[in-house]
């Protein structure tokens, strides 16, 4: 099994978190998000005891909320110690009534509207991180409005590519994300950044990529961070305090994906940027990592009931299931691979190979292609799609106006509703 959090039952059910995967579609009804509770808190204690340690303190973790948002999960990374990115009103709204301490929470987006702006200084929300010229002056001239100092980080791309998929590929200078060092934008933005009254700048931010495997991509990242620090000391008199190097740990999805020791390359990259540190002759700032995907992905898996088997002779077995692109975008959006199960038919051999659809009006919507399935799968088969704890509940939408699947926590031997299931009502709300 491609994760720890998972096993089968003596009668052949998938447990998730020692759970029976089919009472839980039985209880809640499918499609359904699961999430081991247990899984997403052993990840944050990876990281901060890793960062603790490595950096002998001067660290921290901001779970990156984007890869799941709701009121739950800010409730859990509040109780773990954890600080977060943020990156619109609906999330900030969300962390606050899951009562964070927002001054723990940087603010991200590559275009922060005055609304935007004026929101999170309102809930004091402690850093923002600045994409671009425009957006720091207008930080500075809301700030002023406020009468307050606005701690900022700057975003900087250090031209590093991390070999993932494109879409989610940030750290070429040639992005809609942050200012480049190699074209100079960096050096001049940071000097702005000084002269502004409004604002106190602590460092620097960096994020290449996201689902990334390769192992120095953090050790090139930090490298290319650090002799911009030095740069800016030299030019400037700037001494950075901080510098975020952003997320990006790839997961698990299939077999195929090789295990990342997070805590083992945390080390690896602390001792890197400390000798790098050394050389440049600057002290080393407090590093921040962003982790998303890797604290809440293999957290969660879907369960779907599949309806429709549909056999072209010659072509295709399609197996359509309750859900789609609606819960799942990946597949759709990146070509994203999945590992599934027939969650109710563990021991039978998956020896039919089929395309795993949804009911959405467009045959554009795929969950998993070349999948192998045990061929007795039938109507009412429950099917287990594996590893979609990060960027699906938060990229779902309401498409045909299918009503959201709920998010059912795991924890301890008992399961609870976490964001319950839509209804047709629900999709309707807002219209007038
Ligand atoms: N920090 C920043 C500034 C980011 O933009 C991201 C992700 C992260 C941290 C967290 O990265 P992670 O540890 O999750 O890789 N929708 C895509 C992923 C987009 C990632 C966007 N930024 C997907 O489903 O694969």
């Amino acid at each position: 099994m491609i994760c720890s959090n998972l096993s089968v039952s003596f009668d052949g059910h998938l447990l998730f978190a020692g759970q029976d995967t089919v009472s839980l579609a039985n209880e809640y009804g499918t499609p359904l998000y699961l999430m081991d509770e247990a899984r997403i808190r052993e990840r944050c204690r990876t990281y901060l005891d890793a960062v603790n340690e490595a950096f002998a303190g001067n660290a921290k973790v901001l779970y990156a909320s984007k890869a799941a948002s709701f009121k739950r999960i800010y409730e859990i990374m509040r109780e773990e110690g954890m600080g977060t990115d943020v990156v619109s009103m609906g999330e900030i709204y969300t962390a606050k009534r899951a009562g964070f301490d927002l001054s723990l929470a940087y603010f991200h987006s590559n275009n922060k509207t005055d609304e935007d702006v004026a929101y999170a200084m309102d809930n004091g929300v402690g850093h923002f991180v600045v994409d671009n010229v425009e957006e720091l002056y207008a930080i500075d001239r809301i700030a002023r409005e406020k009468g307050i100092k606005q701690a900022v980080l700057l975003r900087l791309t250090p031209g590093i590519d991390p070999h993932t998929y494109a879409a989610i590929s940030t750290g070429k200078v040639d992005s809609k994300f942050g200012s480049a060092i190699e074209t100079g934008q960096a050096l001049e933005i940071t000097k702005i950044a000084l002269s502004l009254e409004n604002v106190n700048l602590l460092g620097f931010h960096c994020h290449v990529g996201s689902q990334v495997f390769d192992s120095d991509v953090y050790i090139r990242a930090s490298s290319v961070m650090l002799k911009f620090i030095s740069t800016a000391k030299d030019a400037l008199g700037f001494e950075a305090v901080e510098l975020d190097i952003g997320g990006g740990y790839g997961v698990r999805y299939t077999e195929d994906d090789p295990v990342i020791d997070i805590r083992a390359n945390i080390f690896s990259v602390a001792e890197h940027m400390k000798k790098c540190a050394d050389e440049l002759g600057i002290k080393l700032p407090c590093v921040c990592f962003e982790p998303g995907r890797s604290i809440v992905a293999d957290a969660g898996l879907t369960l779907y009931s599949v309806g429709t088997i549909k056999d072209i002779p010659g072509y295709k077995t399609y197996v359509s299931v309750d859900g789609g692109m609606t819960d799942n975008i990946r597949h759709a959006l990146y070509g994203a691979p999945y590992t599934f199960y027939a969650a109710d038919n563990m021991t039978a051999e998956a020896d039919m190979e089929c395309s795993v659809v949804g009911r959405c009006c467009e045959s554009g919507d795929i969950v998993g292609e070349n999948v192998l399935l045990p061929r007795e799968t039938t109507r009412g088969t429950i099917l287990a799609c594996l590893t979609t704890g990060a960027y699906h509940y938060s990229m779902a939408s309401n498409y045909n106006r299918v009503a959201k699947p709920p998010v059912v926590m795991i924890n301890e031997g008992k399961s609870y509703v976490a964001v319950r299931r839509e209804t047709p009502e629900d999709v309707a709300s807002l219209d007038l």
